[in-house]
């Protein structure tokens, strides 16, 4: 593919490869992003080794929801939508990625989440909180035991993890392998995780060899869980074959426990860096419980961007994007828009009128799992706050290698009850 002449299109006006994972080693470059916005909003990012020369990228609040919102002209189909890096990936994997809903636009997308959509209503998720509240308790009562540890992994990665995979219906004992596993995939660029460069893949071939296992048990015994309901789903008189649901099977352990997991750690990393927004939320209980919730997730904006691909021609904020461009729209700089939110580098829990889009700026692909995310970070910090409410940092944190999530692996800490 021959890269199209950008030559008329704004250029970066900070010095920064956001293809580079180096670049969000030590935390998104907010200060860069603010730049961004306020200079030139919607620019050219060059990409010399391929795929078109390079891509859009979008910062602000407003234009982010009006990507999200207009499928039929930015198209997740089309190249999917994770942003592409690597040239030699594309053409041979673009079958497979198609297979994920994640990657495919309306009308078929509707068919496919429809299938999963009733087990994250908001409806299910409540019946499931007492579930929740208990599985908190335990992960509380494991971490005390110990007294010190990684938070990382002894508190925020294990709520989201048993909880999706008793969803889905993986038993809990297998949680391990399903951390490690996406892990692998989605800390491909971190040294932490990936032996080799093709890290990612053999992980995701892993993965799919224990989707094939869950769904041969679920076939001989249905349960009343998501993985009977996608192998008795059909789209179009037709049922899904083995690849199709183990693609599923793979994005809703990924995207169940990655996020959420994320959100959990920056939350107490935002609170040992705000000791009075800490106190605030313990004594103030239950009013701040939700605004709290909302403010966590936007100060962590755990995915930092997704890819869309124009159809068409079309203006956003002055740019001219052809038919055929590649878009980057960035939640991680939209969530710090200030002509959208009140003094957004303020970690404020009793925050009003947050209108963040860390669970995407709305539009067909909005979060399947947000109302599972809000319990789970909800019913964790509640857990903490009564039963550990003198928890403190005893380390600096470490964070992933990543230029799609914004990660965090280790917060050493101290549990006191
Ligand atoms: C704080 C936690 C979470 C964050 C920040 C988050 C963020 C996101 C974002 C940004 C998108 C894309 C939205 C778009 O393209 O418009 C998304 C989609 C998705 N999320 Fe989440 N997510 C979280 C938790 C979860 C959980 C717990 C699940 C559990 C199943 C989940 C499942 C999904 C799925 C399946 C999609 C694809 C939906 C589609 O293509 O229709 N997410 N999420």
């Amino acid at each position: 593919m021959t890269a199209p002449v950008k030559s008329d299109a704004k250029r970066c006006p900070v010095n920064i490869d956001l293809l580079d994972p180096d670049t969000f080693e030590n935390g998104v470059p907010l200060d860069k992003f603010a730049t961004m916005r306020a200079e030139a909003p919607v620019f050219w990012h060059d990409q010399p080794d391929g795929y078109g020369g390079g891509f859009w990228v979008v910062t602000r609040h407003a234009d982010v929801m009006e990507v999200s919102r207009t499928p039929e002209v930015f198209s997740s189909w089309e190249r999917g939508a994770l942003l592409l890096t690597r040239a030699e990936d594309e053409e041979a994997q673009l079958e497979m990625t198609r297979m994920l809903m994640l990657n495919m636009d309306p009308p078929e997308h509707s068919d496919y989440r429809n299938i999963v959509q009733r087990a994250f209503t908001p409806r299910t998720i409540r019946n499931l909180e007492p579930r929740l509240e208990s599985l908190a308790n335990e992960i509380i009562d494991r971490s005390l035991a110990k007294g010190t540890g990684n938070f990382v992994t002894d508190i925020a990665a294990e709520l989201p993890l048993l909880a999706i995979c008793e969803l889905v219906g993986v038993p809990p004992e297998d949680r391990a392998l399903i951390f490690d596993l996406s892990n692998r995939l989605i800390g491909a660029d971190d040294p932490d995780f990936a032996g080799s460069p093709d890290e990612g893949q053999l992980a995701m071939g892993e993965m799919y060899m224990y989707a094939d296992g869950i769904a041969e048990k679920r076939r001989e015994c249905p349960m009343d869980d998501v993985a009977t309901k996608l192998l008795q789903a059909e789209v179009d008189g037709t049922a899904l074959d083995q690849q199709q649901f183990d693609v599923f099977f793979m994005l809703l352990m990924v995207a169940g426990n990655e996020t959420t997991r994320n959100a959990i750690s920056h939350g107490m990393q935002a609170f040992f860096d705000h000791p009075d927004q800490w106190e605030l939320f313990k004594s103030s209980r239950p009013q701040v419980l939700d605004t709290a919730v909302e403010e966590i997730i936007r100060w962590a904006t755990p995915v930092m961007q997704f890819q869309r691909t124009a159809l068409k021609d079309y203006e956003l904020g002055g740019e001219q994007i052809k038919a055929g461009d590649r878009v980057a729209i960035y939640y991680s700089a939209a969530n710090r828009d200030q002509t959208a939110l009140a003094e957004p580098d303020t970690f404020d829990i009793t925050r009003k009128d947050n209108e963040h889009i860390a669970f995407g700026g709305g539009g067909p692909h909005f979060c399947l799992g947000a109302n599972l995310a809000r319990a789970e970070i909800r019913i964790m910090f509640n857990a903490i706050a009564d039963r550990m409410p003198d928890i403190s940092r005893t380390g600096d944190a470490r964070y992933l290698r990543s230029m799609f999530i914004n990660g965090i692996k280790e917060i050493p800490v101290s549990y006191t009850g």
